[in-house]
């Protein structure tokens, strides 16, 4: 099963690349569990992944909010979003367990998503945040 690889852009905060390296990791590894791994297995991965975006997402705010972030609204909107489907993903993988489906969405949903997530409101969040820092 190929997977859709991922080519993340660097943004201007150290912690946002980091974490978004860790979240393209886990991605990449519950792939290959879903492709071959046990149900536990998923599960487990599923379960960090959602821990880890809810953690990420939360401190993303909180620089948001330390720095006055004037399109904060948007920007949390948006992880809002993402993850009430992520919530709902799991939860039908729960029910269904329908590895295709799970595998498609992570693959290219959550892929296309990642990528065009940080080229938009995470490079601009991490340069007003730090133009801010520096001052
Ligand atoms: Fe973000």
């Amino acid at each position: 099963m190929s997977q859709n690889p991922l080519t993340l852009p660097r943004v201007a905060i150290d912690f946002m690349n980091r974490d978004h390296d860790d979240f393209a990791g886990l991605r990449a590894t519950l792939l290959n569990q879903i492709a071959g791994g046990t149900t536990d297995a998923v599960d487990s991965l599923l379960d960090e992944l959602h821990q880890h975006t809810i953690r990420h997402f939360a401190d993303e705010e909180k620089l948001m909010q330390e720095t006055n972030f004037p399109v904060y609204p948007v920007h949390k909107g948006e992880h809002d979003s993402v993850l009430a489907d992520m919530a709902a993903r799991i939860t039908r993988w729960r029910q269904d367990g329908d590895r295709d489906a799970l595998q498609k969405w992570l693959d290219r949903g959550v892929g296309d998503w990642l990528v065009t997530h940080i080229a938009s409101m995470d490079t601009v969040t991490a340069q007003f945040a730090a133009a801010r820092q520096a001052r």
